[in-house]
């Protein structure tokens, strides 16, 4: 059997890293653009000169930044390499904005509010894509300061502002950097949307950034794609790449109050392929691999059945082919598809059916 795809060996693929300096984020017009202003608004006007913000912070991050000063455990998941990049065995591409945290809170900034690009291995779906981008802020307050107070107020307002007078909820939550830590969630059309993380900062991370034990801290992270597509009626998370003009005409000069309409829906092509995997075998490299060959031409891939049979297991894949823009043509099809069953042989731990 072929040598499994694996990223302990240093493996970012190319089509990642052409993503790298893209910056959606910065883009006139765009609507990721559109609402990292709004955000990045909510906090200029909310408390006028107190927050730095940072917009372009290089991706690749130490492990240290990422991980290991967030107080993120060994075993965590987002340390495996079948969910982050990793660039080398000490560096990854971010696989959250929090890995600034504590570089900035060295460099001796009080609160800060950051936006970029995030990275991480995962499926194929209308929801996925292994770039996204996060907005991540902290703020530190003196001891004696009501700081739960100010970080349920601060962070219900720009709620507030994004989605208008809507009902939000507390929910307690997990982050290994904060504590207590919950989520904010906002009533949408029917259903409890969530918002954002966020939470007390543990000493330990202020610590690791420098900070005195007179300060307590609070922070929070939002991921601008999941709010974009429910604010403005986006379907599909390969449309933020989309460089066609029916696209990106829609939420010119349009701000917040942008609804996307779709300009054509296209036809899909779907297409089965069955295999026995062998060891070291990991569904996340079947992802990272059709998009490899597809690029933004795959919509989604989804595990259709699976068996064991004299202590093997096989798998059945369907791949659903579309674009956003055009009809693809069935020779298109099959000659991506015959590209995928050639390459999933060759670099996966795999045996076709
Ligand atoms: N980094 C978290 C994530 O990617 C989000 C987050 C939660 C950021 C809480 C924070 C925070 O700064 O305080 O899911």
């Amino acid at each position: 059997m072929a040598r499994a795809v694996s990223a302990a060996r240093g493996w970012v693929p190319e089509t990642i890293w052409r993503k790298v300096g893209t910056n959606l984020h910065l883009q006139e017009g765009h609507p990721l653009c559109t609402l990292r202003a709004a955000v990045q608004g909510y906090f200029e006007s909310s408390a006028p000169g107190e927050f730095g913000f940072f917009n372009e912070l290089h991706p690749v991050v130490s492990t240290v930044d990422c991980f290991d000063a967030l107080c993120v455990p060994r075993d965590h998941v987002s340390r495996a390499p079948s969910d982050t990049y990793y660039v080398d065995a000490g560096r990854v591409l971010r696989a959250h904005m929090t890995a600034h945290d504590v570089p900035l809170l060295r460099r001796g900034l009080k609160a800060f509010v950051n936006c970029g690009d995030v990275y991480r291995r995962d499926t194929v779906d209308r929801t996925h894509y292994p770039v996204f981008h996060q907005v991540d802020g902290l703020r530190l307050l003196r001891g004696d300061a009501d700081a739960g107070g100010e970080l349920r107020a601060t962070l219900e307002g720009l709620a507030r502002r994004l989605f208008g007078e809507v009902d939000v909820r507390w929910v307690d939550a997990y982050f290994p950097f904060t504590h207590p830590s919950w989520e904010l969630e906002v009533r949408w059309r029917g259903e409890w949307l969530e918002l954002l993380g966020c939470g007390a900062v543990r000493r330990e991370v202020l610590r690791n950034g420098g900070v005195g034990d007179e300060y307590q801290g609070w922070a929070f992270g939002l991921g601008l794609e999941r709010v974009a597509m429910v604010l403005f009626d986006i379907p599909d998370i390969r449309l933020f790449w989309s460089t066609d003009d029916r696209f990106l005409e829609q939420f010119k000069g349009r701000g917040l109050e942008a609804r996307y309409k779709p300009f054509s829906v296209y036809p899909e092509v779907c297409k089965d392929v069955s295999f026995w995997v062998g060891d070291g075998f990991h569904i996340n490299d079947v992802h990272e691999l059709a998009r490899e060959v597809a690029g933004d031409l795959v919509e989604n891939l989804s595990v259709i059945d699976r068996f064991a049979k004299d202590g093997r297991e096989s798998l059945c894949v369907r791949v659903t082919f579309r674009c956003m823009e055009r009809s693809l043509t069935h020779d298109e099809v099959n000659a991506l598809f015959a590209q995928l069953r050639q390459r999933l042989q060759n670099q996966l731990p795999v045996v076709l059916r």
